[in-house]
């Protein structure tokens, strides 16, 4: 299995000083940055659109893996990847198009990801992998960061990592993710580590830190 990256969430950053916390998240060692866009309507939160993904742009070299909690997603794919997304997950839930939206994304020269939400069964992404890079099993209901890890999740997690089997995608887990939860999914077949509080706390001096926490735990598994 491919070496398991860490994507900090920046839904806990301070959002008063989103391009020093990008600068600091950079500088402490992560692999990507992740992106959560709410709107209000598919998840009941607000958080960021594209004009503040492109302020953030020049912040930071990281790919920027932005994780769509929109629906219906299609017309805004475009504004994404023109504001310097490199990969663009959408949800399985969030249209009955989904291939379609797949298509566009890897058409706007972007990764294209699927998200699952804890309720959706993995068969849900059986005929679209050969359109994705990267499938992301949320370990929470989307929507707010700071919740708890749905251990449930443990078998769907193994489950995508028997029907991607030599394909090169990337299983991304997001929700509760913490040294302790990240080696139980990395165990069951996860790559790539989205975590938020169990990153942003204790402020900038501590990122490095709690990235290294996270890693050790995820190579210990
Ligand atoms: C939840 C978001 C997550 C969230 C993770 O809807 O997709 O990325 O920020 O936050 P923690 O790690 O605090 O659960
Ligand atoms: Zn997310």
């Amino acid at each position: 299995m491919a070496e398991t990256l860490i994507a900090p969430s920046i839904l806990s950053a301070d959002f008063a000083a989103l391009g020093a916390e990008v600068r600091a998240m950079t500088a402490a060692g992560a692999d990507w940055l992740h992106i959560d866009v709410m709107d209000g309507h598919f998840v009941p939160n607000l958080t960021i659109g594209p004009d503040v993904l492109r302020c953030l742009r020049p912040h930071s070299d990281l790919p920027f893996d932005v994780h769509l909690m929109v629906a219906p997603v299609d017309a805004h794919l475009e504004a994404f990847a023109r504001a310097g997304a490199d990969l663009i997950t959408v949800h399985a839930e969030a249209g009955p198009h989904l291939d379609r939206s797949l298509q566009a994304i890897r058409g706007l020269g972007c990764r294209a990801g699927v998200a699952l939400c804890p309720a959706t069964p993995a068969d849900a992404v059986a005929h679209v992998l050969d359109r994705v890079d990267l499938i992301l099993a949320m370990t929470v209901n989307p929507g707010f960061g700071g919740q708890a890890f749905i251990p449930a999740q443990g078998g769907k997690i193994a489950r995508l990592r028997a029907m991607i089997g030599d394909r090169p995608i990337r299983l991304q887990v997001d929700g509760g993710i913490n040294p302790e939860t990240a080696a139980m999914a990395v165990r069951t077949g996860a790559d790539v580590l989205v975590a938020g509080s169990a990153l942003f706390r204790g402020g900038a001096q501590a990122y490095a830190d709690n990235i290294r926490r996270l890693r050790l735990a995820a190579g210990e598994a």
